[in-house]
């Protein structure tokens, strides 16, 4: 095939015409110095510049003092850990003054409609809001001595935000609920938190709420609505004793009834943040503004060395603000006067929102990186593009490595753009989070986007973060270094065969990102962090010669088979779902089984094809009880275990396909999509069942 029909056949016809323009020229002139100066000035021209790492990327963490082998960033002097990096900037209410400062009362919130602009709110504007929104809290009977808490019910919007800064304008404190946790859960921390104030945006919410608190004695007492809402909502709220008003009525009230700002301390209550674990009700992450203050600080002080954020800058606001993650974007995004738009409200329409607002700041979660990566393989529908896209991947790869991150090359401008413009065409930094991403889908999607990269690691309860990968480290399979505002050590887990000696064990978490404990659950809190201080997250983690931090497993799930040997469940997990088939793996045994099985279930978008190339038609649903496609995933599975080194009483005996993902709805997945291993065991109970007694015979 000729080159240019092959940019073509990519959709680049605009080149494929220059290239035939470059054809059509005489040969002598092709290969004569004209050429040659034409391509050195372009090269010259577009000559890409490195990154310099803040530290020596092969020594990025050091050990501290305390004779525990517990490891520190390097860009700290000593083993005190950063607080603060502006000594002006010590609480939430202080990061929105900077903001408002610098941005010189820029733009700050922007929302918009179905196929229209954005418009925006600016830092004024929101302090305004803000005021009379706190004010009337205030004037409702809730201080920062008594009835402090405000529930915060909604998807991430202006609105959401302005909540949040009335709370912190007048130290109170905000508790987001989200419809994930379940109607059980959003009862349980209305009572526990004892909630009087729900800031609700659509009536459906306030329903909900409704329902939970109907016919039995609770602490609501109002409910304010962002949207529109109905004289029988306002009825039904009357009947449980909770009065409806609109946010407007009540900025109007906090006109009527002004009160000057009661800025918090920084080591005041900001949130109060409600994670679900695997198991039992969820508990309340109680987040100072010191910790959130000690952890963005640290997030700007290594970012700084590549990206420094001005008031230029926009962040694309989508993921949950009810998470500490979208919280602590915010605020890094905050401090810098920069500006913050948020979607639509539905995720079906964030490319469109994207290709209006043009972020510069693009958080994302793990799931939205592996869509993108098989919808940009996907679209590569034949071998030889997919080869060229891996080609081209792999040359900018080459350049990473390097410290080269560039969306100018001739690979951007020949394959690359489209998926850039995607995007908006303006992205330079990328933050991941919340669950670990595959060195694949990441490796390629940084060469693909060509903007700083960065992937985290962490949990509410050091407020989001502890870790994150270095400017200029751009290898995959690690979580990064301390950040400057922790130290993180490894504690031996011995049944798991886990040793800090050896650099392994449970990665605990020490420094003023530490929470200040489970709101009024001293047993959990005693449970979480020790006398010394230190958060146990349950992660084994393993630190790379390098001082990056890998992590391998987790502590809670294990447990022995018959003959004695124990079994980590998810580690066999996350090598089975790197086969090209799957999308999601459950692997089960008890004490009582000699082996292990599977329930696997096909990804909808590539099983098809994938079946297709052995010969195989039908449904997805059909496809799925195809008993030598079933054989064929299990060789491969196997395979891959062998080559990652499981043993062989760590791989599964059978597998069945199952044809409908793992989610929060169907109940398998906690929010933060870590497994229900409970509930999946229960769930595919008569699947594990049928296996084995398949096994035995
Ligand atoms: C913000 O930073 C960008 C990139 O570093 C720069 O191009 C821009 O001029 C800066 N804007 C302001 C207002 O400082
Ligand atoms: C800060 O928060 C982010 C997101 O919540 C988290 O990933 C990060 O580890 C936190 N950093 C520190 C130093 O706690
Ligand atoms: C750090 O070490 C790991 C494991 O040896 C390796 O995969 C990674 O490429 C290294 N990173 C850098 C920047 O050297």
């Amino acid at each position: 095939m000729q080159a240019h029909e092959l940019l073509r056949q990519l959709g680049i016809p605009e080149l494929a015409d220059l290239r035939q323009y470059l054809w059509s020229l005489p040969t002598n002139t092709l290969v004569g110095t004209a050429a040659f100066a034409a391509f050195t000035t372009y090269w010259f021209m577009s000559r890409p510049r490195a990154v310099r790492p803040p530290c020596d990327l092969s020594m990025q963490s050091v050990e501290t003092q305390g004779g525990d082998l517990a490891r520190r960033s390097p860009l700290l002097d000593s083993d005190e850990p950063l607080i603060n990096l502006y000594s002006d900037t010590t609480t939430m209410y202080e990061v929105f003054c900077r903001g408002l400062r610098l941005s010189n009362n820029g733009p700050c919130l922007g929302s918009r409609k179905p196929n229209e602009p954005y418009v925006w709110m600016s830092y004024q504007e929101v302090a305004e809001q803000a005021e009379v929104l706190g004010s009337a809290f205030l004037h409702r009977g809730h201080s920062q001595a008594g009835d402090k808490f405000i529930g915060i019910f909604a998807q991430s919007r202006p609105e959401w935000t302005v909540t949040e800064m009335a709370c912190y304008t007048y130290s109170l404190v905000s508790v987001p609920l989200y419809d994930t946790l379940g109607t059980e859960a959003i009862r349980y921390i209305i009572d526990k938190a004892a909630i009087s104030t729900v800031v609700c945006d659509v009536p459906d919410k306030a329903q909900l709420v409704l329902d939970c608190m109907a016919d039995r004695e609770h602490t609501v007492k109002t409910i304010i609505l962002m949207e529109d809402f109905d004289a029988a909502l306002v009825a039904k709220a009357k009947e449980c004793g909770i009065e409806i008003l609109s946010l407007k009525e009540v900025k109007d009230l906090g006109k009527a009834n002004y009160r000057k700002p009661v800025p918090p301390k920084p080591e005041d209550l900001a949130i109060i943040c409600f994670t679900s674990g695997t198991t039992g009700n969820p508990k309340g992450a109680m987040i100072s503004h010191r910790n959130i203050l000690s952890n963005c600080s640290s997030i700007i002080k290594i970012l700084q060395i590549t990206t420094t954020i001005n008031s230029s800058d926009t962040h694309i606001s989508y993921l949950p603000l009810a998470h500490m993650f979208e919280r602590l974007v915010q605020a890094v995004v905050m401090c810098h006067g920069a500006r913050i738009g948020f979607f639509q409200g539905d995720i079906r329409l964030l490319m469109d929102d994207l290709k209006t607002l043009q972020p510069t700041i693009f958080p994302v979660v793990p799931r939205l990186l592996n869509r993108m990566f098989d919808k940009i393989l996907g679209q590569a529908n034949t071998p030889l593009k997919r080869w060229v896209l891996q080609f081209a991947s792999s040359r900018k790869q080459a350049e990473m490595r390097n410290g080269i991150i560039r969306k100018d090359s001739l690979w951007d401008k020949l394959i690359f753009k489209k998926v850039q413009a995607s995007l908006g065409g303006r992205v330079r930094l990328m933050v991941t989070g919340a669950a670990p991403v595959s060195p694949t889908v990441l490796t390629f999607l940084r060469t693909a986007l060509g903007c700083q990269f960065h992937e985290g690691y962490g949990q509410t309860e050091c407020t989001a973060a502890c870790t994150i990968s270095m400017p200029g480290d751009c290898t995959a399979g690690h979580v990064g270094a301390p950040l400057p505002c922790n130290i993180l050590k490894l504690v031996d887990v011995a049944e798991m065969n886990y040793f800090a000696a050896n650099g392994e064990g449970e990665v605990c978490v020490k420094g003023p990102n530490v929470f200040l404990g489970y709101l009024k659950d001293p047993e959990k809190t005693k449970e979480t962090i020790d006398e010394d201080g230190w958060v146990h997250t349950g992660d084994i983690g393993k630190w790379l010669e390098n001082g990056t931090l890998k992590i391998v497993d987790r502590k809670k799930h294990i447990f022995k088979l018959a003959q004695g040997e124990y079994i980590a469940p998810e580690k066999i997990e996350n090598i089975y779902i790197r086969s090209d088939p799957v999308a999601q793996a459950f692997v089960h045994g008890d004490s009582l089984q000699a082996c292990l099985v599977g329930i696997i279930v096909p990804d909808p978008d590539f099983f098809g094809g994938w079946a297709k190339k052995r010969g195989h038609e039908g449904s997805y649903e059909e496809l799925c009880k195809n008993q030598e496609l079933k054989k064929a995933i299990l060789e491969d599975l196997l395979k891959l275990g062998k080559d990652a080194g499981l043993k062989s009483f760590e791989q599964v005996k059978d597998i069945t396909l199952h044809p409908e993902m793992f989610s929060v709805q169907n109940g398998l997945l906690t929010p933060t999509m870590k497994a229900k291993r409970a509930d999946l065991r229960a769930h595919f109970r008569a699947q594990i069942d049928q296996l084995y007694s398949k096994i035995k015979m």
